[in-house]
């Protein structure tokens, strides 16, 4: 029997379906991937390793993490046809609008996109976020009229990603401060994309169109699209002097700061705190502090003026990348190189057990109306 619909905007606080994936205290500010929490995958995992555990429910053995590295950096390459399209894309082209496109464009190379058995999709699962990032890079290289640098699949995930971004192998310990962060953006509940790929896939359309929904829910400056946002303001601001002043404008104004405040995490995101740590020690090793400093005074402002109000993942995830060298417009591409990994637990998750996602609108306009043919109107 169906109880009346009860209409909660934005479906805050609705719980729209069980998982086992991820579990997030707000209240707390505690967040966990298949039981584990993030503080300790940070600190000792690898993105492979949280990959495994988010497909799986289990940690790897030595042997499964080593044979999963490397059917991910053979996966790694694309199909020529999506380089090729890749190629005849605008070189302004948004780098969002290229990853959904090119995302999409996977399941025309796959002749088996249609068949739907767990074993073939734990293998697409892999083998597309081993692909996100060659995307993301293959697409940088070619806007700047410069060939693709082909993947490495002896590397791991971050490496080989800096690798064929900048055509040299990164140093060892920037390639760690990225895999942290992977490890940090890998999955977080129910958020907007996340849904967006259960949505898709609860109609049972297959994983490539699942994700290409994700992607695009990502885009959106009030989710993922927030960390460049992030790093915009941190430029206009300039100077740590300066910080003060912005924020009191863009509050009297009304104005969002990007990177702040959250829909479940109400006392801090602790992805924020372990991403603070990580944009000082970024700073400090390639000595540049001046970018985690401007965030350190936005952060004690908006703090101040706003209590409650607190930074998000994609708050300092900003400076930490800026300090990695990596351009503005690739923060939120690189996001989803990292969420490709959850999205595709999830999508894993709604079939195994699925139900078409389908929720009720309150209706709100008018009733009783009476057509009129055009020439009476
Ligand atoms: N700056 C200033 N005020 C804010 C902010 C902010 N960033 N975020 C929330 N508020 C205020 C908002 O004005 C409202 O105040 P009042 O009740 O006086 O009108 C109150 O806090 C509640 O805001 P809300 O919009 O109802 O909260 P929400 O749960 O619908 O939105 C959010 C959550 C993340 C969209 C929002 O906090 C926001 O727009 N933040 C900035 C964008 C951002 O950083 N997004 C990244 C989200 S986390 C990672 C990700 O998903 O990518």
């Amino acid at each position: 029997m169906s109880s009346s619909p009860t209409f909660k905007a934005g479906l805050e606080d609705v719980v729209a379906l069980t998982s086992e994936i991820c579990f997030i205290d707000g209240t707390e500010g505690r967040l966990l991937y298949r039981g584990y929490s993030i503080e300790e995958l940070a600190q000792r995992a690898t993105f492979e390793e949280v990959a495994f555990l988010l497909w799986h429910g289990r940690l790897p053995s030595r042997d499964e993490l080593t044979a999963l590295r490397r059917r991910l950096g053979e996966d790694r390459a694309l199909p020529p046809g999506v380089v090729d399209l890749l190629r005849r894309f605008p070189p302004q082209a948004d780098t969002m609008d290229v990853l959904r496109t090119a995302v999409s464009s996977l399941a025309l190379f796959d002749p088996e996109a249609e068949q739907m058995s767990p074993e073939l999709n734990v293998r697409r699962a892999e083998q597309l976020t081993a692909r996100f990032g060659t995307i993301v890079a293959t697409w940088h290289r070619l806007r700047q009229g410069l060939e693709p640098v082909a993947p490495d699949p002896e590397l791991d995930t971050a490496s080989d990603f800096l690798r064929m971004l900048f055509g040299q192998r990164p140093d060892p310990s920037m390639a760690k401060v990225l895999d942290t962060c992977l490890i940090l953006h890998a999955d977080h509940e129910l958020n907007a994309s996340t849904f967006a790929a259960r949505v898709t896939a609860g109609t049972l359309a297959d994983m490539y169109a699942a994700l290409t929904s994700a992607v695009a829910a990502l885009k959106g400056p009030l989710h993922g699209g927030a960390n460049e946002a992030v790093m915009k303001m941190v430029l206009e601001i300039g100077e740590v002097d300066k910080a003060e002043a912005w924020v009191l404008k863009a509050l009297s104004e009304k104005r969002r700061i990007m990177g702040f405040g959250h829909r479940v995490y109400k006392n801090g995101d602790p992805r924020a705190a372990i991403l603070r740590r990580l944009s000082e020690e970024v700073g400090r090793r390639v000595g540049n502090l001046r970018y985690y400093e401007i965030s350190r005074r936005i952060e004690e402002v908006v703090g101040r003026e706003k209590p409650g109000l607190y930074p998000n993942v994609d708050f300092y995830a900003a400076s930490t990348y800026y300090a990695l060298g990596i351009p503005i417009d690739l923060y939120t591409p690189i996001f989803a190189v990292s969420r490709v990994s959850g999205w595709t637990a999830h999508i894993l998750e709604q079939y195994a057990n699925n139900r078409l996602i389908r929720p009720r609108a309150e209706y709100t306009g008018p009733t009783g109306l009476t057509y009129l043919p055009v020439d009476a109107r």
